[in-house]
């Protein structure tokens, strides 16, 4: 019994082929795959290989997908091993209802068609009639190799393919349906959609023909033109060359987006092998899983002017919700005026490769994306910036990803300030140093789990802030280190994006902007004398270096590493360049870092939890 084909690939794409494989096989990561002792064949060292799709050996040579590797484990047949992954997988099979073993008759059919017109277009490039199509591609530097590899092909007058299908037994009804024909809405007419043009097979990722894209030689509008979506056919979903790259992934190449299928195509040539592209459309959320379920970081590659730039924008704009630390993304900018055909020709497969070796990871384009957008220089700029970065951030919906993504995306926001030449750093207490590191990617932070004296802690730091808010700029590393309660964790952005633009830094102009900010009730909240009065260094005239070192005595106390680190980089500090500054801060952290490690309570701890 025929299973819809669309129902098999949800099936596949459900089946983690390493967690299946896994339950009979012990594996090991080996590069992209995995790797172990073959289960259908003794052999003691591992030739087995588990791909993301499929598995093979290299020792007897089995070879099949997840559904194969069921039934030849476990000697079932197709039937049962499809029930028994659906299960797993939570889908239902469908019922052969008629309608659905219609439908599928019709996909074969349409698919049957698309091969028979494949090999027609590709008989005739070769005729006499082909002569100006293989002087193209000849004058475009692809080799008969390429060619006949990409199934290139050539639809000379219109007509000729209708009538030579009709003597294979393909009717006008069957070309409608793989979109080949249409039909004139205003008169009535069918005509063949393609004509004088070269032939680009799109191919699904299996390397079934699903329909055709079609150049017109030399200049003319349109340049190329697609079949429409059929049965078989989704723009949104499939992209060009992806069976071959799947294959050159597999063999370590880097899975690439370009931009047109000339540019597959060279690259492929260039022995460049993993390079696919959208089909004549914005990339869309279908492709960016496609391309997840063939590499874990695809590049994107973007023409290096204005519309590249729009282009890069809206891919962003797309993937951010949805990257996790297994499914991420690397920008790649083109030199102005060239593509990747261009390039492969002018400086070989080295040229294409320079791009690709030097793209950004997200992070680094989606920052220079919105401060190219917005600017950074005035404090006008710098507020809608961060603010646009801390929501950019907070739309990656991986929660752990997500607040990475504002680290790092803090850090450079920082570090903009301080760049050397552009202007001074307004404040005293800057870290120096903070702004030429890169941001180094660090652990998540741990879960929200707080005793009562750790919710008392952190809420007794964020009122010292609230207090002596010039604090904020030089314990911001280890104030945004901590876990916070939602409530402090609101007035902590709100501070920081305050910090980043007010003129001076005092009490009264914070606690005037959170309330316009809507957080009165979390001041108040956190300046109550309840369930404990504050300490006396969160008092109003306490002395800054009372307040200084309050703050990193209470810190101590719940990461004492990191007071230690900040001890260290005070020391580094002081001694790179002694100044009042720099030696009143390596004072207050140094006795803090004391009384921590004598035991000397902060008048915190002792609440009873
Ligand atoms: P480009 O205009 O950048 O062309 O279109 P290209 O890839 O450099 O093509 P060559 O090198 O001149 O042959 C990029 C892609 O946009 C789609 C096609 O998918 C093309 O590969 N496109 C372009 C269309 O769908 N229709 C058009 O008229 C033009
Ligand atoms: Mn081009």
């Amino acid at each position: 019994m025929a299973l819809p084909a669309s129902f098999l690939d949800e099936l596949r794409a459900r089946t983690p082929m390493a967690g299946l494989v896994g339950r009979r096989v012990r594996l090991a990561r080996s590069g992209k795959q995995w790797k172990g002792c073959c289960p259908f064949h003794g052999e003691k060292s591992p030739s087995f290989f588990v791909y993301e799709d499929g598995y093979h050996c290299f020792g007897c040579g089995a070879h099949g997908d997840a559904i194969s590797f069921v039934m030849q484990s476990q000697g079932l047949s197709f039937m049962e091993a499809v029930s028994q992954l659906a299960a797993e997988a939570g889908l239902e099979v469908p019922k052969p209802t008629p309608e659905a073993a219609e439908a599928e008759r019709r996909r074969l059919d349409i698919v049957g068609v698309l091969q028979a017109v494949q090999a027609h277009y590709q008989r005739r490039l070769g005729l006499p009639e082909g002569r100006a199509a293989r002087d193209y591609l000849a004058g475009r530097g692809l080799t008969e190799e390429t060619i006949a590899r990409f199934g290139l092909g050539w639809a000379g007058e219109r007509g000729v393919l209708t009538a030579e299908m009709a003597r294979q037994g393909i009717g006008l009804d069957q070309l409608m349906e793989a979109g080949l024909i249409r039909r004139d809405e205003e008169t009535g007419r069918t005509y063949e959609l393609f004509g004088q043009r070269v032939m680009f097979p799109i191919r699904d990722r299996r390397g079934v023909i699903i329909s055709f894209g079609g150049r017109i030689l030399g200049s003319g509008q349109p340049k190329y033109l697609n079949g429409p979506d059929t049965p078989v056919f989704s723009k949104r979903r499939n992209l060009y060359g992806l069976d071959l790259a799947r294959e050159g992934v597999r063999a370590g190449a880097t899975l690439v987006v370009v931009e047109g299928y000339m540019d597959v195509i060279a690259a492929a040539q260039a022995l460049l092998s993993g390079a696919v592209a959208p089909l004549g459309t914005a990339l869309t959320k279908e492709q960016l899983d496609e391309l997840w379920r063939v590499s874990p970081c695809p590049v994107l590659c973007f023409d290096g002017d204005a519309a590249g730039a729009k282009a890069a924008s809206r891919a962003m704009e797309l993937a951010l919700p949805l990257l996790t630390p297994e499914r991420t993304l690397k920008f790649a900018t083109l030199p102005t005026g060239e593509d990747p055909d261009t390039l492969v020709r002018k400086g070989g497969a080295a040229a294409f490769q320079a791009v690709l070796d030097i793209a950004r990871s997200p992070v680094d384009a989606l920052y220079d994306m919105l401060r190219a957008e917005i600017g950074d220089t005035t404090p006008e700029q710098r507020a809608a910036l961060w603010s646009r970065l801390t929501e950019a951030s907070g739309r990656i919906a991986d929660k752990s990803l997500a607040w990475e993504y504002r680290e790092a995306l803090k850090e450079r926001f920082r570090a903009s300030r301080f760049r050397p030449g552009q202007r001074n750093n307004k404040w005293d207490g800057k870290r120096p140093g903070a702004w030429n590191q890169a941001a180094v990617p660090r652990a998540p932070r741990a879960h929200l789990h707080q005793d009562g004296t750790t919710a008392e802690r952190t809420r007794i730091l964020t009122a010292i802030l609230l207090r002596h808010p010039f604090l904020l700029n030089e314990v911001f590393q280890a104030y945004n280190s901590l876990p916070l309660d939602p409530l402090l964790e609101r007035l902590r952005t709100a501070m920081d994006a305050w910090a980043e633009t007010a003129e001076a830094l005092d009490s009264e102009g914070l606690i005037n902007h959170l309330t316009k900010s809507g957080l009165e009730s979390e001041v108040h909240h956190v300046l109550a004398e309840a369930p404990m009065p504050l300490p006396a260094c969160a008092a109003l005239d306490a002395m800054p270096a009372d307040a200084t070192t309050g703050w990193w005595h209470i810190f101590g106390f719940l990461n004492v590493e990191q007071l230690l680190e900040e001890v260290e980089l005070a020391r580094a500090d002081a001694n790179r360049n002694l100044t009042a500054e720099t030696e009143r801060r390596l004072r207050a952290l140094v006795e803090a870092f004391s009384k921590v490690r004598s035991g000397e309570p902060d008048g915190v701890g002792l609440v009873d939890a």
